[in-house]
This record gives structure tokens, C-alpha cells and sequence, in this order.
């Protein structure tokens, strides 16, 4: 339903990141980087002379939840717009709910591919953007026996899926892939760092998620392996995990992302310091953050242009929008709603910050079918 301008009305918009629950450990950390897009605007007199209000709600890490107030929003709420979910299984509980009452879904979040939903904005990293990047520094860099770790949900499955496809490809193999609980504590990974002494990889490639990934770094750090040897790398290990674990535990591991807290240009040092004043010193930023942060301003450029919360018209504008991120300069790809993004790969040193060890140049076109990397299908590998 459109909801036009009238003089003082505040624009409203949902926001749908847990604060309790397995994986408020980044949900937390996107709520804030959105609410600090949020401020600025108004700060800066609003859209159109207009409020940005967000309607707030906390989904506790549970897909039914998220599916609950998403429609809540849509209907009870009227908004139309919604920026949200970290998980997978959180965005697809949403998408069939947007779909239905044509709303638009920011999803700030690196995902699987394989996906499209006109009603979705998709400003994480596809696996052309972080999983490519990865597999080839870890083969180069490590050696080519890979050993899997995921959190027991679709992300992880699909992730490993790719990455299994780009180490085979590539002339590696994988020599284990094991899954845990959502909300598994140390316990559960026990077992999994004995098979890893066992098998002896070269690389753990690790999709774990929320705070089991603090338990999983550290029964491998009191296991005593040596990361310039064996490392673990991943895709969703980020600077608001790594902060929980604490330096030693994440020292020597590595990570593939568009950002990082440690980027060099002028944008990123002036938000970095903008959100340390803003929630503290203590604080840093990360992936997920960055792109909650910079997806709101993409959005209300769109809505100063279309002046109205109608979903067809604000995608229109959306796609093919360009902003000055924190991590350079990122375009909402009209082909398919996906975000061209820089890829980076970082290694945590030893006070917790990720050096980055490469970089592309500039954004790296949205593949989320990997269709121009030539492997789509996985019969292309073979
Ligand atoms: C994820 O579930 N997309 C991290």
C-alpha cells in the first residue's frame, strides 16, 4: 500500500534484527549500524523534510518470528518497507511474506546465491564476492585438503556446497564436513577437533554462525594448532565475533569480506569514528554493519526521489543506484538486486584487527548464480 507525503508525517520502516537469542552477536551489531544511518538522516533534516521512524522489533533468532513480525509490519504497522535478517532461514521465512504483500526486504548479509526476489534488496556478498576469493588464497597460500565446519541450517549447507565445487575444481579435496546446533556450546565441537588432529587438513573452512563460533575457536585454540600451519577461514566469522572470542583465540585465522574494520579510505575512517562516538570505543564495526549502515542510505535516496513508500517505484529508483560506502564505491545491480561489492581477505593479528592481505581494486560485479565464473552448475566443475 503506498502511503503518500503529507507535510509532517514521519516515514516509517520496519527493522527486523534479533537482540537475544544464538545469533545476536551480529543481529545486534546491523541494528546498530542501521539505527546510525537512521540518526544522521534525521540529523541532517530528515527525507523531504520528513522524520525516518523505525519500528523495532527483536525476532529472539527464530525464523517464525522473524515470518510473524514481518507480516506484522506489513499489515498492523502499514510500512512497506523492512531492513533485516542475518540468517538464511530468517530471510526466507520473510521473503514469501514480502512477496505476498509486495514489500521491499534490505537484507544486509553475505548469503549462499542462488537466489532472487523482486521484492529483496541484496546488499551482502554473493559467493563470487567472498567464497571464489577465499578458495583461491587458501589453496595458494595453504594447501588444498579442506576440512568443513558449518552451523546446522541452510546457509552453511549451500556455502560448503560452493566451496566443495571450487576446491574440487581447483584440484583440492575435502577431507570433512560436520554440522553442529545453531546454539551448540563447546561440548559439540569436541568431537570435531579430534577428527581435525585426525584427518589433518590444511585449512579449516568454517560456516559456523553466532556464538557457537566463539566455542568452536576457542577448543581450537586450547587444541594448540598453529594457524601460519593449519588456520581456520571462513565467511561469517567477522570483528563482532572475533571481539567475544578475544585476540589470542582469533589471532592467525582469516576471513573473506567486502569490509572490514580496517579499510583505508577516508569514508570508513570517518564512520568508524562517527560509530565508536556513537556506541563507544569498545565497539567496532564489521560486514554486516557496514552494509545495514550503507543500504538505509541508498534507501532514503531513492525515497527523497520518489517521495511516496510505494515498493514498485522505490525498487525502480533503487536498482542501478550508486553510493560512497564505507568500503568504496558499491552499485545496487539492476540485473538481478544484488550489490557489486570489493572483495577483501583479512587475517586477525595479534590486538584482534583484520590486516588485509588482498583486495580488488574496485566492486566486483553481484554473480549470485556464479554464471560468469563459468560454474552455475555444479556439472561445470567436472
Ligand atoms: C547467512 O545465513 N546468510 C549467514
Amino acid at each position: 500500500m503506498a502511503s503518500h507525503s503529507s507535510g509532517e508525517e514521519p516515514w516509517r520502516v520496519g527493522i527486523l534484527f534479533s537482540q537475544t537469542g544464538a545469533t545476536a552477536i551480529i543481529e545486534e551489531s546491523q541494528l546498530k549500524g542501521t539505527l546510525l544511518a537512521i540518526d544522521e538522516i534525521n540529523a541532517g533534516g530528515g527525507i523531504n523534510d520528513r522524520e525516518l521512524v523505525p519500528i523495532v522489533y527483536d525476532p529472539q533468532s527464530d525464523d517464525q518470528r522473524f515470518a510473524l513480525l514481518a507480516e506484522k509490519l506489513l499489515i498492523e504497522d502499514g510500512v512497506t518497507t523492512i531492513f533485516g535478517c542475518y540468517r538464511s532461514s530468517s530471510r526466507k521465512a520473510v521473503l514469501p511474506i514480502v512477496e505476498r504483500r509486495n514489500g521491499l526486504l534490505w537484507y544486509p548479509t553475505l548469503y549462499e546465491g542462488f537466489e532472487y526476489s523482486p521484492n529483496i534488496i541484496y546488499t551482502g556478498a554473493s559467493p563470487n564476492q567472498n567464497a571464489v576469493v577465499l578458495a583461491d588464497y587458501l589453496l595458494r597460500e595453504y594447501g588444498a585438503r579442506f576440512y568443513f565446519v558449518g552451523s546446522n541450517y541452510v546457509y552453511p549447507h549451500e556455502s560448503n556446497r560452493i566451496m566443495r565445487n571450487l576446491v574440487q575444481h581447483n584440484g583440492g579435496e575435502v577431507v570433512g564436513e560436520r554440522y553442529v546446533d545453531i546454539s551448540a556450546g563447546r561440548q559439540q565441537f569436541k568431537p570435531i577437533i579430534h577428527d581435525i588432529k585426525r584427518m589433518q587438513p590444511d585449512v579449516v573452512f568454517s560456516t559456523v554462525v553466532g556464538d557457537a563460533t566463539v566455542h568452536l575457536y576457542q577448543e581450537f585454540f586450547d587444541a594448540g594448532f598453529d594457524p601460519k600451519i593449519l588456520p581456520i577461514a571462513s565467511l561469517t566469522t567477522s570483528e563482532a565475533e572475533v571481539r567475544r572470542m578475544g585476540a589470542d583465540v582469533a589471532e592467525g585465522s582469516l576471513a573473506a569480506a567486502p569490509y572490514f574494520e580496517t579499510v583505508k579510505t577516508a569514508c570508513n575512517k570517518a564512520f568508524v569514528s562517527r560509530f565508536k562516538r556513537r556506541f563507544g570505543d569498545e565497539e567496532s564495526t564489521n560486514m554486516c554493519l557496514e552494509a545495514a549502515y550503507f543500504q538505509v542510505q541508498l534507501f532514503a535516496k531513492a525515497l527523497a526521489d520518489a517521495d511516496q513508500m510505494d515498493t514498485d517505484l522505490l525498487r525502480s529508483l533503487v536498482l542501478g543506484s550508486e553510493c560512497e560506502a564505507p568500503q568504496g564505491t558499491i552499485k545496487i545491480n539492476e540485473s538481478c538486486n544484488h550489490t557489486d561489492l570489493f572483495t577483501r581477505v583479512g587475517r586477525v593479528d595479534g590486538t584482534g584487527r583484520f590486516q588485509i592481505v588482498q583486495e580488488s581494486k574496485t566492486a566486483v560485479t553481484a554473480d549470485p548464480y556464479l554464471v560468469y565464473y563459468g560454474c552455475g552448475c555444479p556439472a561445470a566443475f567436472h
